[in-house]
């Protein structure tokens, strides 16, 4: 048997090597020497009073009657350094998507990226490591030094209210892309979180649900992608979740966080909360380390309270020690503490032009009935809904990004302290001006879809009609359904009924139905596509850009088709943004209904066909796959050629899933690669294979068994090419 992490080193080399990731942007590298040792010297030096200062913050915002401290910057937290031991304060800001806007409250603009499905619909490990160091240099530029950053919860619901957030249901695809975008925050000195740990998959009552799962399943599932951006990305920091994981709250569980994270991984980085899941001075014992956004709790834990503890119990002293190392180390490791941020100004154009980029490439066309890419002979062009005029949406809550100005539109959905975050906001960037820049001959209409008639009407004299439909998704709400709110889904069918080249362009939190598919002539999945989202929609329509995204998430034909086909708690539990019940409410979520066999998983085992299937996209190109070789080894490689066979240039996403174990039929993405290629150009790809996706959790071991194995390159799961398979011994590890 290979000792785990002798096997976790030699995979990371091997997989490294074969992605050819460069030598300076790996995870590991660029690393000031020896945090570990600065970390033990300076916690040395600390006073008892000092010991319990880096342990806790604030929400760093009027809430309550906590002062905020002159001199701080507003947004999601603040924790004091030390002076006297040259231990810089935490500025953190949200999140993923970039700095967040916050309402406003610092009357500041940031670059939006995409959303996170978006950014998983790029399958670009590279393109998030760019967008990742982008969002980061602007946090720096704004004087933050923390960036809560790296949502890489797996899409269960496609109801959840923060799947935007997210990057796809598959663990390998989550963890690669989520461990880039973290080490591309990182490389410009800024920590990175890796959130919410873990299994924080809906929003109803998601300060007290509870997550029921089964250990291997969840091993195999959402721990597998926290595993391999945790290795991918070596983030300073991991954020526990509001909910509970079988019982325990997810900040005070010792399983996952002393056991999982800290003792089978080796984690030396630190587990700070989610603002206002703390319940317990215990946590520290379970493994939390730092207590965020502590006005939030009922009370502050990680202060006066746990160094009266630390006197007098030696297990919180032992603790409380090991707490400050590990928030130092992650400063040193990531040198924050040499890197100061400087409020500097930022050069918004060229970061525009990166979220524009991810755009372009996570933006996926699902339907295409001959009409895109768009031509001159589109003279009448009627652009229908969406506030299209205006801007594109992005998704509620903390997350929330808007650019210089503030939003375009911002529609309210509450009153009350969270009305900003929770209005519905539009980008500056309008598709309409976009379009029109494009085709500045053709006569553009623009209705707002209010009335069907009137855009009935519109739709009759034009030769295209573009129908705009938004669905707005927020952190603390999860969607009752997956229809298309405010009666858009009859307003498209109309429209469509009405003229036969209808273009449906969506920009939704996550995934929807669409009874009215076959109507239409193309539909294009644009996601809240961020700063630039206009033009990468207006590029693809009119094909200057050649739509590359592939979903990160399947899309199912109907609510019946899920695990869960009524949302858990929607009956019974009130919607409430901060995720409170009533009192004593409880929820368990039986997630072991699926187990580890997410997403795509769930479909192929009960052999139902979806809408759309996770991998699926189209292009205004084709490819095709050569033969599959599977190259033995630690870690195996898959090698095959992709060929562009069409007349324009595009990017193809070579797609290799495990379609056959001694066990049985099963369906599992083992790797994936992206390449662009000219017409008639074929390039032969190598995809390394982490041996832990062929194996199972068992026993607190990863278990291969003896016997033949079968894979097959696909451009989704619906289209996968003849399997080849090959034999392994048995492995332990
Ligand atoms: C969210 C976190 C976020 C934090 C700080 C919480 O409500 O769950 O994702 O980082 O707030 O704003």
């Amino acid at each position: 048997m290979v000792r785990a992490g002798t096997m976790r080193r030699y995979l990371l080399l091997a997989m490294g090597s074969a992605l050819s990731i460069p030598a300076a942007s790996r995870a590991q590298s660029n690393k000031p020497s020896d945090p570990d040792a600065r970390a033990a010297a300076v916690e040395k030096q600390m006073t008892d009073a000092e010991r319990v200062t880096i342990t806790h913050g604030i929400m760093a915002m009027q809430y309550g009657p906590t002062k905020i401290p002159g001199g701080v910057i507003l947004g999601a937290g603040y924790v004091e350094g030390i002076p006297r031991l040259g231990v810089p304060a935490l500025a953190e800001t949200d999140a993923s998507l970039g700095v967040s806007y916050v309402g406003g409250v610092r009357n500041d603009g940031a670059t939006a990226l995409p959303s996170g499905l978006a950014m998983g619909a790029t399958w670009d490990p590279d393109l998030l490591r760019r967008g990742g160091a982008t969002i980061a240099g602007e946090a720096q530029a704004k004087g933050f030094n923390v960036l809560l950053a790296g949502g890489i919860n797996l899409v269960r619901d496609p109801r959840g209210g923060r799947n935007f957030e997210y990057l796809g249901e598959d663990p390998l695809h989550s963890g690669l892309l989520g461990g880039a975008a973290i080490a591309g925050i990182q490389s410009r000195h800024v920590i990175s979180t890796v959130k919410h740990f873990a299994i924080n998959a809906v929003e109803t009552g998601r300060q007290f649900h509870n997550a029921v799962i089964g250990d291997a399943a969840l091993r195999m599932s959402d721990l597998l992608a926290f595993e391999i951006a945790i290795e991918r990305g070596d983030p300073g920091s991991v954020m526990c979740a509001y909910n509970r994981v079988n019982g325990a709250s997810a900040c005070g569980n010792d399983g996952l966080l002393n056991g999982v994270l800290k003792r089978d991984w080796g984690y030396k980085g630190f587990v700070m909360s989610d603002w206002g899941a703390v319940h317990d001075l215990d946590f520290a014992l379970k493994g939390l380390d730092q207590q965020s956004g502590s006005q939030l709790d009922t009370k502050l834990f990680f202060g006066a309270e746990l160094a009266d503890a630390a006197r007098r119990d030696k297990r919180y002293k032992a603790r409380l020690s090991d707490m400050n190392r590990r928030i130092l180390r992650s400063m040193y490791a990531v040198g924050i503490d040499k890197f100061l941020p400087t409020k500097a100004p930022i050069d918004f154009e060229a970061n525009a032009r990166v979220a524009q980029d991810v755009a372009e490439r996570g933006l996926v066309l699902l339907r295409n009935r001959d009409v895109l890419p768009l031509t001159a002979k589109a003279q009448r062009i009627a652009v229908i809904g969406g506030y299209a005029d205006s801007g594109v949406l992005s998704g509620g809550g903390s997350s929330q990004v808007q650019g210089v100005g503030g939003p375009a539109v911002a529609i309210p959905t509450v009153g009350g302290p969270f009305a900003a975050i929770l209005a519905q906001s539009y980008q500056r960037s309008s598709p309409l001006d976009a379009i029109v820049a494009r085709a500045p001959k053709a006569d553009v209409v623009f209705r707002s879809g209010r009335y069907v008639a009137d855009a009935v009407a519109a739709a009759k004299k034009a030769d295209v009609a573009i129908v705009f439909a938004t669905q707005w998704m927020t952190e603390g709400l999860d969607a009752p359904d997956l229809s298309l709110p405010d009666g858009q889904d009859t307003l498209i069918a109309a429209v469509a009924e009405a003229n036969p080249n209808t273009i449906v362009v969506l920009e939704t939190g996550s995934q929807v139905l669409m009874p009215w598919l076959d109507k239409t002539a193309a539909v294009l999945e644009a996601w809240y596509p961020g700063a630039r989202g206009g033009e990468a929609i207006a590029a693809i329509l009119f094909g200057d850009v050649n739509p590359s995204g592939r979903l990160p998430v399947t899309f199912p034909a109907s609510v019946d088709q899920l695990p869960r086909p009524k949302l858990p708690g929607s009956d019974t539990i009130e919607p409430n943004f901060l995720g409170y019940g009533k009192p004593g409410q409880t929820l368990d979520i039986d997630y072991n209904i699926e187990g580890a066999d997410v997403g795509y998983r769930w479909f192929a085992k009960h052999h139902a066909k979806p809408l759309f299937p996770f991998g699926f996209g189209l292009s205004y190109t084709r490819f095709e796959h050569g033969a599959l070789t599977i190259v033995p080894g630690t870690v195996p490689m898959a090698r095959f050629a992709v060929t562009n066979t069409g007349k324009r240039s595009g990017a193809d996403v070579g797609q290799v899933y495990l379609v056959g174990t001694p066990a049985g039929e099963t369906l599992r993405l083992v790797g994936f690669s992206k390449v662009k290629l000219k017409p008639g150009e074929r390039r032969v790809l190598e995809v390394p294979i982490d041996p832990r996706l062929l194996a199972t959790w068992k026993d607190g071991h990863w278990n291969m068994t003896a016997g033949m194995f079968r894979f097959a390159v696909g451009s989704s799961t619906a289209a996968l090419d003849p399997p080849v398979a090959i034999g392994f011994a048995a492995r332990k590890w």
